[in-house]
């Protein structure tokens, strides 16, 4: 297969992480997340943890340079192929990255904004493996107790309704123009996040495979 250098993009809550899990299973390539990195940096308190805390609570970006200088390296280790969820949010972001590691493909998963919010406010997160449920469409077998590993489930903190739209509001000003800068380069494919979990990973599978 030749699309190894790969992204996700979609508002809060399309399903990139849901997603991204089935697709390195799968296909094998490194899952470079960066919000699960921030969110590692906060909870190891380390100097990027604590300047990203602030805009992350808010449901704000964390700015380009701090960002752009997290990944980079990251993204140039992975020569065998990465799969990016959460990168990049922005135009100077995705400029970067074509200096970097050009795109082999961008998979642009939408959701409207009612979904978001229903969505996020039921998801639960395991704190041990990041295992990701739903309390409405994937519920763990045992209350706050995770399915794969055991650990706890817990809410995340911006997943909040106030936040969560916020988060939207900041998709829709920052990121949504990363949908035409793909197009024009002929790298977008555009997915449909409504349907179910499965339903979107049949079609992704097809996309990969083309
Ligand atoms: P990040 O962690 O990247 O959050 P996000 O993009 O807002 O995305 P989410 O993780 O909330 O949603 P998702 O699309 O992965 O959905 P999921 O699969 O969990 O970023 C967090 C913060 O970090 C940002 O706000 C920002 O501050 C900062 N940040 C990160 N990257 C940055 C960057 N590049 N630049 C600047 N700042 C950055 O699914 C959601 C729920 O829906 C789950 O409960 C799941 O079970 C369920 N679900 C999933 N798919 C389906 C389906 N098809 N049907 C029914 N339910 C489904």
């Amino acid at each position: 297969m030749s699309r190894t250098r790969l992204a996700l993009l979609g508002p809060p809550g399309a399903g990139k992480g849901t997603q991204a899990k089935r697709i390195v299973e799968v296909f094998g390539f490194r899952h470079l997340s960066t919000g699960d990195i921030l969110r590692d940096e906060v909870g190891r308190g380390t100097d990027l943890g604590i300047r990203a805390k602030t805009f992350m609570d808010r449901g704000e970006l964390v700015p380009d340079d701090l960002i752009i200088d997290m990944i980079g390296g990251r993204i140039e280790a992975a020569s065998e192929g990465f799969l990016l969820d959460g990168f990049p949010r922005t135009v100077p972001q995705a400029e970067a990255l074509e200096t970097i590691s050009p795109l082999d493909a961008v998979i642009s998963i939408d959701l409207p904004r009612e979904e978001v919010v229903n969505r996020l406010t039921a998801r639960r997160v395991c704190v041990a493996c990041g295992q990701i449920y739903n309390l409405a469409f994937r519920p763990p077998t045992e209350s706050e107790i995770c399915d794969a590993c055991g650990g706890k489930l817990i809410q995340r903190d911006d997943d909040k309704e106030e936040v969560i739209q916020n988060r939207y509001d900041v998709y829709q000003a920052s990121t949504s123009p990363l949908i035409e800068f793909y197009r024009e380069r002929g790298l977008l494919e555009e997915v449909d996040g409504r349907v179910g979990s499965d339903g979107v990973f049949e079609r992704i599978e097809e996309l990969l495979a083309e």
